[in-house]
C-alpha cells in the first residue's frame, strides 16, 4: 500500500450532497425503494414494479423437508461431497469413522462456502473454500463429538482449506475428475507467502520465520474472490477461534482481542498438535491470518499468497471490479457485529497480458462511512489519518485504523456483489442482535440508523450503493437499502420488512450474493431455521432471486435441514449453477444428501433447467 497524501481524494462536501440529492430524486423514479422512503409508507408505487417478471419461474413455498426443494422445470444432482477423495489412493468416506487425518488430506474439504469455475487448458476446475468443521459431524464417532487422539485434531485441521478439483460434464451429469493433475488441497499447513505493506514487519515475525514473510496456510475460508487475471481470492474469516493458550492466565493482548482471540479456542485443539496456536508461546501468529489469499489453479504447484494490502479482518468476501481507468478496485465486508465495510484501490491499472503481482499489493485501503441522507464517503485508511504507525500496521490492525477515521459501524457485512453491467454494488448485512444495544469490540457505538436501520437487528437488509460519476475509484457514492428482510407473518411494524417482502418470499439472515450476466441478483441466506416465533413460515434456509430493477424477490430454492446455503458459481455455458449446501444436520436433525440414517455432509450441487436453458 502507498503512503499516499491524504488529500488528494478530498471531496466537496456539498457538492456531493447536491449531487447525491438529485441522483436520489432520479432514482426514486426508478426504483422501488429508497433506504428511508422504505421505511415509510411513503414509499411511490414504481412504474418499474408492474413491468413483467423477468423470472421464468415460480416461486417455492418454504418448508422444513430435509431435501433440496427447487422449482418444477429444474433439476439438482450431487457434483462432490465433503470426504470424496480426488485421487485414487484416497479412501471413499467411511461413515462410521468420518475418515483419517491422511484419507481427508486427499479428500474434499467439509464445509463448502465460496467457490468459482476456471477453464485453464480447456479443463474445468472447480475452486471451493473448506470454511470449518462442525465437531459433532465429524467427531461424531467419539464420544459427546470431541477428539480423542492427534490423528482426531488432524483430521479436523485437513477439512480446512482449499479444494481444487476438476470437472467434467458428460451429457447433463457432472463429475469429478480423480488424479487430475490440477486436483489440489491447500490447507493449514501449505506454505504461504505474506506479500504487501506488512510482510516483513516485525509484527508478523516469529520463530519459526524470523523475516516475516513466509507463513503456513489458510483457515476459516469463507466467502471468495476472482480476478480477471485467472486467480481465485480466498478469504479468511473466523481465524481467531483456532487459537489458544496454554494457561487461561495468559493476558491476550488488547490488539488481539479486538479480533476476538482468547486463551481458549472453539474446540478445534489445534494448538494440542501444533504450538502455532498456542498464542502465549506464538503472539505474532494471530498476525499472520486475516487477510485475503490469492491462488492460482492453474499452476497446481504455485505458492498462495496473503495480500495484507486487502486489509486484515474477518474477511467475508472480495468483490473485485476493473475501473474505468483500469484500476482494480476490491470491495470488502467485515463480517462481525458493528464492523465495517472497505474498499482496496489499486495503484497501477490492470493491463491484459501484463505483470498482475503488484496489483493488490499496491494501493489504498478506505472504510465506508455512509449519512442519513443518502449519500456516504470512503475514508482513506493511512498512518495520517489514523494514528497508526505505518502502512504495515494499517494493513495489520485494521478494524482499529477503521475505528481511528469514524467509519460506519455496519450490522455485520457479508458477502458483497457488483453488477455486472451497471456501477452498482450490493453488499448483504444479515444481522445485528446488539445494533443499538451496545458497541462493537472496540467501543464503537452501534446507532441505529442509516444503513443499519432497525433495532436488535434479527431479519438483515442489503445495502447498495453508486460510486459517483460510476467512478469505483471516488471517494463520495449514493446509498438506498434493496431490502429489509422480515417477518409480515407475524409483525406489521418494521419487522415485517419492507415492500418487496411477502409471506410468499419470506426469509432472514441474507449472507451469499451474487449477479448473474442478466443483471439478477442470488440471496442466499444464514439464518435461524428453527421455524418458529419470529421466524414462523420461513423454513429451512433458501436460496432467492432478485430483480434490482423492480424489487421484486422471488424464492428458488429451500435447502436441507439446519444447512447454510453458501457458495455459488456458473458453468462457463451458464446453464449450470453451482451451489454449497453447508453443513446439513449441525444440530442433529439431517441426513442429506444419502438419507436413510447416513452422516450428513457438506455438499456441492449442480443446478439446471430440463430445457438446459441458460440458468442466468
Ligand atoms: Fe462465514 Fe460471514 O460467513
Ligand atoms: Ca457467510
Ligand atoms: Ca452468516
Amino acid at each position: 500500500m502507498n503512503t499516499p497524501s491524504d488529500t488528494s481524494d478530498d471531496v466537496d462536501f456539498e457538492q456531493i450532497v447536491e449531487s447525491a440529492l438529485t441522483r436520489r430524486r432520479f432514482l426514486q423514479r426508478t426504483f422501488v425503494l429508497g433506504s428511508i422512503a422504505a421505511l415509510s409508507s411513503q414509499v411511490p408505487v414504481s412504474i418499474a414494479r408492474s413491468a413483467p417478471s423477468r423470472f421464468p419461474f415460480i416461486g417455492v413455498p418454504s418448508n422444513v423437508r430435509d431435501d433440496i426443494t427447487l422449482p418444477k422445470g429444474y433439476s439438482h444432482q450431487v457434483v462432490v461431497r465433503w470426504g470424496d477423495p480426488l485421487w485414487s489412493d484416497g479412501m471413499q468416506f467411511d461413515h462410521a469413522t468420518r475418515g483419517t487425518a491422511f484419507s481427508q488430506s486427499r479428500a474434499l474439504g467439509d464445509n463448502v462456502d465460496g467457490m468459482e469455475l476456471f477453464v485453464v487448458n480447456d479443463r474445468m476446475l472447480l475452486v471451493v473454500n473448506n470454511e470449518y468443521t462442525n465437531r459433532t459431524i465429524i467427531w461424531g464417532n467419539r464420544r459427546n463429538g470431541k477428539f480423542v487422539s492427534d490423528d482426531d485434531v488432524l483430521k479436523g485441521k485437513m477439512a480446512h482449506g482449499i479444494s481444487i478439483v476438476e470437472l467434467k460434464q458428460t451429457g447433463r451429469q457432472w463429475e469429478i475428475i480423480k488424479d487430475s493433475p490440477y486436483n489440489r488441497r491447500i490447507t493449514p499447513d501449505t506454505e504461504m507467502m505474506l506479500t504487501g505493506p506488512a510482510a516483513g514487519h516485525p509484527l508478523l515475525q516469529t520463530a519459526a520465520d524470523p523475516g516475516g514473510m513466509l507463513c503456513k496456510g489458510t483457515w476459516n475460508n469463507c466467502g471468495n474472490g476472482r480476478t480477471p487475471w485467472g486467480t481465485y481470492l480466498a478469504c479468511e474469516e473466523n481465524f481467531n477461534g483456532y487459537f489458544s493458550a496454554t494457561t487461561g492466565e495468559y493476558a491476550i493482548p488488547e490488539e488481539l482481542i479486538r479480533y476476538g482471540v482468547r486463551t481458549k479456542d472453539r474446540g478445534y485443539g489445534w494448538g494440542t498438535i501444533d504450538t502455532r496456536f498456542l498464542v502465549d508461546r506464538h503472539p505474532n501468529e494471530p498476525n499472520r491470518a486475516g487477510y485475503v489469499v490469492e491462488i492460482d489453479p492453474s499452476e497446481p504447484d504455485s505458492t498462495p499468497k496473503k495480500r495484507t494490502a486487502l486489509g486484515r479482518f474477518k474477511h467475508e468476501n472480495a468483490e473485485l471490479v476493473v475501473n474505468g481507468d483500469g484500476r482494480v478496485v476490491v470491495y470488502m465486508g467485515d463480517d462481525e457485529r458493528g464492523e465495517f465495510l472497505y474498499r482496496y484501490v489499486s495503484h497501477d491499472a490492470y493491463k491484459p497480458g501484463e505483470p498482475t503481482d503488484h496489483l493488490l499489493d499496491n494501493g489504498r485501503l478506505y472504510a465506508a462511512r455512509f449519512y442519513e441522507n443518502g449519500t456516504g464517503e470512503w475514508l482513506l485508511l493511512s498512518p495520517k489519518t489514523t494514528g497508526l504507525a505505518s502502512a504495515a500496521e494499517v494493513c495489520i490492525h485494521t478494524r482499529q485504523a477503521a475505528s481511528a477515521v469514524g467509519a460506519t459501524t455496519m450490522d455485520r457485512p457479508e458477502w458483497v456483489a457488483a453488477h455486472p453491467h451497471a456501477a452498482e454494488i450490493y453488499c448483504a448485512l444479515t444481522n445485528n442482535k446488539n445494533r443499538g444495544v451496545k458497541p462493537n469490540a472496540g467501543g464503537d457505538e452501534t446507532p441505529v440508523g442509516g444503513p443499519n436501520p432497525r433495532a436488535r437487528n434479527r431479519y438483515g437488509q442489503i445495502v447498495r450503493w453508486r460510486p459517483m460519476d460510476s467512478d469505483h475509484t471516488s471517494s463520495a457514492f449514493t446509498w438506498d437499502l434493496y431490502v429489509l428482510a422480515g417477518n409480515p407473518l407475524v409483525y406489521s411494524d418494521d419487522r415485517a420488512g419492507s415492500d418487496n417482502i411477502s409471506v410468499g418470499n419470506m426469509f432472514n439472515s441474507p449472507d451469499g450474493i451474487r449477479f448473474d450476466q442478466t443483471g439478477l441478483l442470488w440471496i442466499q441466506t444464514d439464518g435461524q431455521y428453527n421455524n418458529q416465533n419470529e421466524y414462523e413460515g420461513h423454513g429451512n434456509n433458501q436460496m432467492l432471486v432478485g430483480d434490482p430493477v423492480t424489487g421484486e424477490i422471488r424464492r428458488f430454492m429451500v435447502g436441507p435441514r439446519e444447512c447454510e446455503i453458501t457458495g455459488m458459481c456458473f458453468s462457463p455455458d451458464r446453464r449450470t449453477i453451482f451451489v454449497g449446501i453447508q453443513h446439513p444436520g449441525e444440530r442433529g436433525g439431517s441426513h442429506w444428501p444419502e438419507g436413510g440414517g447416513r452422516v450428513p455432509r457438506s455438499t456441492v450441487i449442480a443446478i439446471r433447467r430440463d430445457d438446459g436453458d441458460i440458468m442466468g
